[in-house]
């Protein structure tokens, strides 16, 4: 098995929250927090949305795994966009940096949470509803495997998610170590 780092990683469909509860476990841990969908954003010069319009999917895709790959191996929070877990060596990059958290909730929730920023480029579709089950559909299984411990954030608030969070992590810790 590859050697762990100490960071923890979230993953999770878009909804799940993983911004504000990486912002809030941040704080919380005074870990410096690291942002993938921020970084591609950064390294091309563009919001997201913009990226995807002008430049498409793959070449967010290739600089989303870039910008992984260029994440220091350090205790920290690093944050993800709901579809790295698609590539294996994503997959492989993020179990080199840490502990894989999976944040899920019901996909009611999930969308609710998904259509108040109106900045998803992949649900900006004729019907995003259906979209979204799909996509859903399809990656379940990919957060499913990816993921050292799940937490469902469905009926939390941001700030106990993060507790969750951190019980969890040193749960595994002590079960591991
Ligand atoms: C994506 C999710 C987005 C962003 C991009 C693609 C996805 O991040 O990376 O729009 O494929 O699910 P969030 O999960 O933060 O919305």
């Amino acid at each position: 098995m590859t050697a762990r780092g100490e960071a923890i990683v979230l993953i999770g469909f878009m909804g799940a929250g993983k911004s504000s509860v990486g912002r809030a476990l941040a704080r919380r841990t005074g870990l410096p927090l690291f942002d993938t969908d921020q970084l591609v954003s950064e390294r091309l010069g563009l919001p997201i949305t913009d990226i995807f319009a002008q430049r498409g999917e793959e070449a967010f895709r290739a600089c989303e795994t870039e910008a992984l790959a260029g994440i220091p191996a350090q205790p920290a929070i690093v944050v993800t966009g709901g579809g790295i877990v698609l590539r294996p060596e994503n997959v492989a990059a993020m179990q080199r940096l840490g502990t894989i958290v999976h944040l899920a909730a019901d996909e009611e929730t999930l969308f609710e949470r998904a259509m108040r920023r109106a900045t998803r480029p992949l649900l900006k579709t004729s019907d995003p509803r259906a979209t979204f089950a799909e996509l859903l559909r399809v990656r379940a299984p990919f957060y499913a495997s990816a993921a050292d411990v799940a937490v469902d954030t469905t009926r939390l608030r941001h700030d106990q998610v993060a507790t969750a969070i951190v019980e969890a992590v040193a749960n595994l810790q002590r079960h591991v170590g």
